[in-house]
């Protein structure tokens, strides 16, 4: 294996895995779940196990996928403790909606539910909940396949410095309780018939080493997710900067003034009570 260790690990987003089952067979899944031949579930006991070795905050977000997250015999429990065993600043779920009805209460803890469309396969159960409008759940439509990636179109091999542009470098992935570099890497290795234990590390303490190791561009070569050309990239973070100094110095600014206004008005009302 090449050794890579100057390679940082992103801290962006967890995104867990927590079983391989799913109720629809979607040709295009990222996750390479119709291919998938050892499915299992990753229970609680063991998610509570991984979450010892993930710091208190080591991560901004942490994701909870599949598979089909809700089809979980623990779901309920997955989500009532989740904020205790992964303290982290938001929580996300990717579900498709199959049986998210059952779980009204349990699903308050995601600040995010991103509700996947898969035309023809889910429409019905998708529209229902998109209907309910729960102020948590982004109902991401797609009316037709053309809006979903074509995972199996073109691979990476001539473009250079493939992992550096890759946005889905972002998210760290554990799936069957084994830690993978990008949230990508484990269904390319499903169509591709790539051994996991070249491309995940055991969930140990010295998970952050080991993954270091993994000869990545390697398999971002073989890789059929599109990556941005470094204007795209520059473009993106300087929106994203945008958005953070509006956020950061505008939206203050504007509250401050606001403040201002709302006081002097209280205090001419005041003056002018004193009149009468
Ligand atoms: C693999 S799914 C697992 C969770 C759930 N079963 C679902 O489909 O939402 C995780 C995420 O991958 C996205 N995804 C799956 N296949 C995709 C594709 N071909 N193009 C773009 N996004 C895809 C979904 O929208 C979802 O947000
Ligand atoms: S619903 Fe999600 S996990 Fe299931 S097959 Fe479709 S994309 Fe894959
Ligand atoms: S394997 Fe694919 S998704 Fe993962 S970092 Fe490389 S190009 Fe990106």
């Amino acid at each position: 294996m090449k050794s890579n260790k100057n390679r940082k690990l992103n801290k962006f987003k967890l995104e867990i895995d927590i079983l391989d089952f799913c109720n629809l067979n979607c040709d295009l899944c990222a996750r390479g779940i119709p291919l998938q031949k050892d499915k299992r579930f990753t229970y609680y006991n063991e998610i509570e196990e991984i979450s010892k070795i993930i710091k208190p905050y080591e991560f901004n977000t942490i994701k909870i996928g599949g598979g089909e997250p809700t089809m979980h015999p623990e779901f309920s429990k997955i989500c009532q403790n989740l904020k205790r065993l992964f303290p982290a600043k938001s929580y996300y779920l990717a579900t498709n909606g199959f049986k998210l009805e059952n779980f009204l209460d349990e699903i308050k803890v995601f600040d995010t539910i991103e509700l996947s469309q898969y035309p023809g396969k889910n429409d019905e159960v998708f529209d229902k909940i998109a209907e309910m409008n729960l102020s948590n759940v982004i109902p991401v439509r797609k009316e037709d396949y053309t809006e979903l990636e074509d995972i199996y179109r073109e691979n990476n091999l001539n473009k250079k410095n493939i992992y550096n542009r890759c946005i889905y470098k972002e998210v760290t992935h554990i799936v069957g309780g084994r830690i993978y570099p990008c949230c990508n890497i484990f269904g390319q290795a499903m169509r591709q018939n790539i051994d996991l234990n070249n491309i995940s590390v055991l969930a140990d303490e010295n998970w952050r080493e080991n993954l270091k190791k993994i000869d990545i561009e390697t398999y971002c070569r073989r890789c059929f997710v599109k990556v941005p050309s470094y204007f795209n990239i520059a473009l993106y973070k300087t929106l994203i900067g945008t958005g953070r100094f509006i956020k950061q110095n505008i939206r203050p600014l504007k509250k401050y003034i606001f403040k201002n206004q709302i006081k002097r008005q209280i205090k001419k009302t005041n003056a002018s009570n004193k009149n009468i």
